[in-house]
């Protein structure tokens, strides 16, 4: 089944005084389907965060659309954004984005107050997911009180805690060690693994050879892309490496 369509999705930016255009993105297409793990390459500006944020419904395409399981973005009403996103979609972010002065509990849980859950439902869904994250130890504390890689494991408790259709992250291994970066990674291959859709934004060939394709875009459009197929992680690295090599010297691929 389609989770995700994009349909030639076009983003042109004007500057103030719409003296400037940037055409972030100029025609981008593809489909992620239940169950994958799609990262999402590309050098600095080309229009990888624009796409994130489109498909999050924080911004608008120029043209083209998103639907998400059915549900065309463009036609969500402004009010009924909030909880679409939260319903539907779980964040992780490079820079954590927890709050300091909420428990690493409460942060975890925020999703769930704000859509109005009672207190012993959510407790059922905690505590197997901060099992599973091996941060059971850790919810009391704040978030200034634990380590990065830590603090990556509660982010992705909140943002899995609504069993959202869709995991977005923006770089999330980016402010990590990496030893901290293998334990993120193979936690998204082991919630990949149960059936949870990711799609992930990163600059780390590591990280997205762990993913089942990565797809690379260039000047706004998708250029190519790659199934890992029955592939090893330590291959994948290797023909992404290829790929980006190939990408950067302007090689002859294409999608
Ligand atoms: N709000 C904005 N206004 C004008 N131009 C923007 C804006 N956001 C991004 N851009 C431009 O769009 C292009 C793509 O940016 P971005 O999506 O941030 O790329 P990436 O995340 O791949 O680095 C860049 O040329 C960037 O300068
Ligand atoms: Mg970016």
């Amino acid at each position: 089944m389609t989770l995700l369509q994009v349909q030639n999705v076009k983003k042109i930016y004007l500057t103030r005084f719409g003296s400037n255009k940037v055409e972030a993105l100029k025609d981008v297409s593809f489909r992620v389907e239940q169950g994958e793990y799609v990262a999402i390459m590309g050098e600095s500006g080309s229009g990888k965060t624009t796409l994130l944020n489109i498909l999050a419904a924080l911004d608008k395409p120029t043209s083209g659309q998103v639907i998400l399981d059915g549900q065309q973005l463009n036609t969500i009403q402004e009010r009924h954004l909030a909880s679409f996103r939260r319903e539907n979609l779980g964040f992780v972010f490079q820079e954590f984005n927890l709050l300091d002065n909420f428990s690493n509990q409460d942060n975890i849980l925020l999703p769930l107050v704000l859509s109005g859950y009672k207190v012993d439902e959510m407790e059922k869904r905690l505590m197997p997911l901060a099992k599973e994250l091996d941060i059971a130890d850790l919810l009391k504390k704040f978030p200034y009180e634990v380590s990065g890689g830590q603090k990556q494991r509660i982010a992705v408790a909140r943002a899995l805690i609504h069993e959202p259709k869709l995991i977005l992250a923006d770089e999330p291994t980016g402010a990590l060690d990496s030893r901290s970066t293998e334990s993120l990674l193979n936690l998204f291959g082991r919630i990949n693994g149960r059936g949870q859709t990711i799609l992930m934004v990163t600059h780390s060939t590591l990280a997205a050879s762990h993913a089942s394709r990565v797809l690379f875009i260039k000047d706004g459009e998708v250029f190519h892309q790659i199934y890992k197929g029955h592939r090893s992680n330590e291959e994948m690295f290797l023909r992404i490496q290829e790929t980006l090599t190939l990408l950067s010297t302007g090689g002859g691929l294409h999608a």
